[in-house]
């Protein structure tokens, strides 16, 4: 049976560089999203769950990793891994809510805690890809079971975004990710490294999206597949310096680079597969910019609550971080409806 998808806009930060600040910024840009009445399911697909930890304790966490096989079990490993076991179809698990707190607005998020065993569905995924250029019917139950099991949580929660926080590597999980979203969203430094980090990145988006078509030839009628055409949607650098109020010199130098290789190697590549894939402006896809906020962010992990919640910190800074933040909360409504 065809699965429906639900119209839920999946959405990703990505980039295969880490540390560029892709698990800060989603759950901070879900904060914003929920704050707007925007109702926000979060994906922690990164086996090293820093998005569960930015949202739980500690003790939690280790709990839901303790029980994550048990009947009662929440994690994304728990509703994966009958189907790595190859013992079935995976296991509906409601995603958890996260309970509105006093110093934040968390009320419309819930988030599918990650899992450090999400590993074993990644190595199992590679050989899911060969068995559907084989035309094996357990290769496309494989290969779109992370996605089949966030569409019927998206529409269980009634979400009207699902974003998937990744982590930093070009592997066959984060493959599977991106060609189930809708759009992708680059975070990046303003730096020679991340500059350098767009020309993998365009390839392997290319390679991905390429390497799925010819899926997509293949596959048989009426079974459940991935949209395989995430759009780019635009960049936010993040963690720049900014002293006195101004932003530093070499900051706006590598600005600059950055919007070419943008265009280079990213917005032109993914063109060339199929022109939807990226608009031709680069100008306008800067979603917004996120200064370095110092340590209002560690405050604000393992509490989950916005960094602009952060008690005894200076307002403006806190004012600074509202502002970005809804910036780029505005700027993904806006862009997602258009196109
Ligand atoms: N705007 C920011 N200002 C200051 N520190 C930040 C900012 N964004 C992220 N960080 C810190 O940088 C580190 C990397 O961020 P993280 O979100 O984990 O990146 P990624 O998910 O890409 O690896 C973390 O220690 C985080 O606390
Ligand atoms: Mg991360």
């Amino acid at each position: 049976m065809t699965e429906k998808r639900f119209k839920a806009k999946r959405i990703v930060l990505y980039n295969h560089k880490g540390g560029v600040g892709k698990t800060t910024l989603t759950a901070n840009i879900a904060f914003e999203l929920a704050s707007m009445g925007k109702r926000v399911l979060l994906v922690d697909s990164d086996p090293q769950t820093n998005l569960t930890s930015y949202f739980f304790p500690d003790e939690y966490v280790d709990k839901l990793l303790d029980d994550s096989e048990s009947r009662n079990g929440k994690t994304i490993w728990t509703a994966l891994r009958s189907i790595v076991n190859a013992d079935g179809d995976y296991r509906y698990v409601p995603p958890s809510e996260v309970p509105p707190s006093k110093e934040g607005h968390t009320k419309n998020i819930a988030i599918i805690p990650g899992d450090i065993r999400l590993i074993e569905y990644e190595e199992a995924l590679n050989e899911y890809w060969g068995q559907c250029l084989q035309r094996k019917y357990k290769g496309y139950k494989g290969l779109t079971a992370l996605s089949s099991y966030v569409n019927e949580a998206a529409k269980e929660f009634k979400a009207d975004y699902v974003f998937y926080d990744t982590g930093p590597n070009v592997g066959a999980l984060n493959r599977a990710i991106l060609l189930d979203c809708d759009y992708f969203v680059i975070p990046l430094s303003y730096d020679a490294f991340s500059r350098r980090a767009l020309k993998t990145l365009g390839n392997r988006l290319a390679t991905w999206i390429v390497g799925w078509k010819e899926i997509l030839n293949l596959a048989p009628e009426n079974v459940y597949l991935l949209p395989g055409a995430p759009k780019y949607l635009g960049y936010v650098p993040q963690r720049f310096k900014v002293i006195s109020g101004t932003v530093t010199s070499s900051t706006s130098s590598n600005a600059a680079k950055i919007q070419k290789a943008l265009f280079s190697d990213v917005v032109s590549v993914l063109r060339r597969v199929n022109p939807k894939l990226a608009s031709k402006k680069i100008s306008g896809t800067k979603l917004g910019e996120v200064r370095d906020f110092g340590d209002l962010v560690q405050d604000a992990q393992g509490r989950g609550i916005p960094f602009y919640s952060v008690m005894d910190k200076s307002k403006e800074l806190k004012n600074d971080a509202k502002k970005a933040f809804s910036q780029i909360a505005s700027a993904i409504i806006r862009n997602t409806n258009k196109r």
